[in-house]
Formats: C-alpha cells, structure tokens, sequence
C-alpha cells in the first residue's frame, strides 16, 4: 500500500502519467500536473475555493456554444492566448496577436486591391501592405485572410443585418508582395459581457471590457511560418487597455490622409476624405526538424 502524503502526491500524480505515448504530451500534462499541484500549495487552497473554481469552469461551460467559446474568451482575458502568440514570436518578424472567435473559413477571395466598403457606413480607409521575410524580400506567394467589425462594432457572425461577407476577404498579394484594402475604420467594441468570465472575473477586477479598434489578418506563405494578427489605430482611446492584451508596438499604425490621386482612382475614391495606413508585414521561415 501507498501511504499518500503530503510529500510524495504530487510525485504520485505526476508519474501516473508517465505511460502518455507521445513524448510532448507527456510533458505538457506532467509538467501541468506538477504546476497545478505546487499552486495549490503556494496559496494554502482550500474546498471551498476548490468549488468555487469548478463551478465557475462549470457556468463557463454551460455558456458555450459551437459558435461561442468562453473558455478561448477566459485564456484571452487571463492573458495566456497573447503569451502563446508571443512565445511563438521570431526575431524580425511581425508579432503574432490574438485570434479571436470572429475568425471564419471560407472568406470570399477579391481581386487584389480589394474593395470591402460596400453598403457600410463609417470612415473610408485604406490599409496599404507589404508582406516580405524578415530581410525585408517581398513574399509574391503571400495570402491575406482579412477580417474587421461594422461600423456599429459588431461582427457580420452576431449582427443579422450584416450580410455573411461583410467586411472580410481573402487575397493574393501581387509581385512586389504588395496588397490594398479598401475598407472602413474599424472601431472598439466590447468582449462579451453576458457570461461568468465578464461577471465574476473581468468585472469583478474593476477592468474595462473594450477591445482597442483593429483590423485582423492571417499571412500564409509557403516555407513560413502562419502570421495571424491584428492592426491597431494610433489614434484609439483603449490602446493602453485592451481587454485581452493584444497590442503590440509594431502592430500600431496611424492613418494619414493622402493625396495620391492614382491610389485613390484605384479604389474610386478620388474626392473622398480617405485615410491611409501603410503596413509591413515581416513573415520567418517555417522551422523543419
Ligand atoms: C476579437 O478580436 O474579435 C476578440 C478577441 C477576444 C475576445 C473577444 C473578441
Ligand atoms: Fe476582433
């Protein structure tokens, strides 16, 4: 018989899963087993406590959904889905930044440059990139995958008045590794704030629930690594408070007004009072083993 201690559980727990197959996930669970165990014991926690933290996992579960996780929605406020984005992070690439849940398959591919603005109201603006390697090599195979909310904040997903290619794309870059975007100025908007992770935790911190205004894109190119981020606007108020941690530095654009005639006939917006972001877009090479 094994006398379980205090001394020896988190051995006894730990080694019980040394029989997992695969190497690394062993380790992930082990190493989880060990981190969990050494937590419980640094703040002294009690049932009660225990309870409380199951039943919150529990009403977090009872709120999700095929189209709502609160469980991506808690690692995003904890700050764990932008420390991954940023363990992931190479030197000289664009840093990663969150994925977040309005992120769906399937965008119509535009002509590049691509026109989004379409029936939606708000300030036109043009974001002007360039996807290249981490020498600054413009990458001609390069793919965008774009994505932004309405002008009321919402996402064509929770918006019924929104029709499903609202405001997203998918494109090719052209030889110079070069892409345009018309579109509108995104703006700020509020996770969700109808589940336990507003109620009990962001909420009960005293933390705001607004995301700073950005424009997500996912850069494939072949032999590099999946760049998915988010464009930021130097002018937004939530910039020092995004509720999920997503702002970068380099992510942060202004947007100036131009006076490039042959741009603006290009998006047939001679006339318009549009602004202009330009964005660098660094991919690094895919690692083999
Ligand atoms: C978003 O970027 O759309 C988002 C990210 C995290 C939580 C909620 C929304
Ligand atoms: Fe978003």
């Amino acid at each position: 018989m094994k006398n379980i201690d205090l001394s020896n559980i988190t051995d006894a727990a730990v080694q019980s899963f040394c029989a997992l197959q695969n190497d690394r996930t062993r380790h992930l669970v082990q190493k989880l087993v060990a981190s969990l165990h050494q937590y419980a014991k640094d703040v002294q926690l009690t049932h009660e406590e225990w309870r409380a933290a199951l039943s919150f996992l529990h009403a977090c579960s009872d709120i999700s959904s095929e189209s709502r996780s609160e469980f991506s929605l808690l690692s995003d406020v904890l700050g764990v889905s932008s420390l991954v984005d940023l363990l992931g992070g190479k030197p000289g690439a664009t840093p990663g930044s969150v994925l977040g849940p309005f992120h769906s398959a399937g965008s119509p591919w535009l002509n590049n440059p691509a026109h989004l603005i379409g029936a939606n109201e708000g300030v036109p603006v043009l974001f002007r990139g360039r996807v290249c390697d981490v020498q600054g090599k413009p990458l001609p195979f390069a793919s965008i995958d774009y994505w932004q909310n309405a002008n009321n904040g919402l996402y064509w997903q929770v918006d019924p008045q929104q029709p499903s290619d609202n405001l997203r794309c998918q494109l090719q870059v052209d030889a110079d590794g070069m892409f345009e975007i018309a579109t509108i100025r995104p703006v700020p908007y509020e996770i969700p704030t109808d589940g336990p992770v507003w109620r009990d935790l962001v909420q009960a911190a005293q933390r705001s629930s607004w995301r700073a205004a950005h424009a997500h894109i996912i850069v494939t190119a072949p032999g590099y690594a999946r760049l998915v981020t988010e464009l930021f606007d130097s002018e937004d108020p939530y910039l020092d408070a995004d509720a999920v941690f997503g702002v970068r530095e380099a992510l942060v654009g202004t947007f100036k007004s131009t006076q490039d005639s042959a741009l603006l006939s290009r998006h047939g917006m001679e006339g318009d009072n549009c602004l202009v972001m330009d964005v660098e877009l660094r991919l690094s090479q895919t690692e083999y083993e």
